[in-house]
């Protein structure tokens, strides 16, 4: 019988590397890279009222509503070249809601991969990239900079890879994901952890009413 195809989720913070990765992953192992942000961007181009909506939260760093980045990322999930070739989900999900809404539809990857970079090296990647439009491949000025002066006259900047931008993202991102520092003595690391967790029992009595 033909092996299950793989089923890959990757995140991290704006700019820790996951498009470039992606795309060295999809080159290997053939899988359908879906980028939420790539996907927003299209509904964007497309001028479509769900994109007029993503492009005022994307501008302000913010995260697109669930109603709008769900669906869109589950149809493109159930594809038939999704589910033949495998999947590589790219930026998604974002929040726990996200994740939790993937899976009350059955869906569930193999493994999920989380790329850490620290912040000041987040900005100096951002306000360096750059995109090729004709191939889609993502360069940096200093990090991987464009192979020919064609390639290097041709090259766009995202509307939201601004050093000012960047800012909101990472904390849009923070918000949403708690990382700890686990080299920190057992007392502030067991703080850290405590902080997160009364903030949670407490926006739950928030939203039941129950305060
Ligand atoms: P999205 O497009 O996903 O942007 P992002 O998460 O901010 O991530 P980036 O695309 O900026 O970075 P990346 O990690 O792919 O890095 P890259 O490989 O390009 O989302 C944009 C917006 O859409 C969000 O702010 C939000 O509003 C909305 N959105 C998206 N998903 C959503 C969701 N699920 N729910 C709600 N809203 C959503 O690398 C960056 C640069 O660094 C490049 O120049 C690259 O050449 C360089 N680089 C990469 N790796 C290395 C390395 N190892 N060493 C040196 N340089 C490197």
């Amino acid at each position: 019988a033909k092996a299950e195809p793989l089923r890959v989720m990757i995140s991290g913070a704006p700019a820790s590397g996951k498009g470039t990765q992606c795309q060295l992953i999809t080159q290997k192992y053939n899988l359908v890279h879906i980028a939420a942000g790539d996907l927003l961007r299209a509904e964007v181009a497309a001028g479509s009222e769900n994109g007029r909506r993503a492009r005022e939260c994307m501008e302000k760093g913010q995260l697109v509503p669930d109603e709008i980045v769900v669906m869109m990322v589950k149809e493109r999930l159930l594809q038939p070249d999704s589910q033949e070739q495998g999947w590589l989900l790219d930026g998604y999900p974002r929040s726990s809601s996200q994740a939790l809404a993937l899976k009350d539809f059955g869906i569930e990857p193999d493994i999920f991969i989380l790329l850490e970079v620290p912040e000041e090296i987040l900005v100096e990647r951002v306000v360096g990239r750059r995109l090729d439009p004709v191939t889609g491949k993502i360069y940096h000025l200093k990090y991987s900079p464009p192979e020919t002066e064609e390639i290097a006259s041709r090259l766009t900047q995202r509307f939201d890879d601004t050093e000012e931008k960047v800012k909101l993202r990472l904390l849009t991102h923070n918000q949403n994901v708690e990382a700890m520092d686990g080299c920190d003595s057992k007392e502030n690391v067991f703080a850290q952890i405590d902080v997160t967790l009364e903030n949670l029992l407490q926006q739950r009595k928030e939203a039941s009413g129950s305060l």
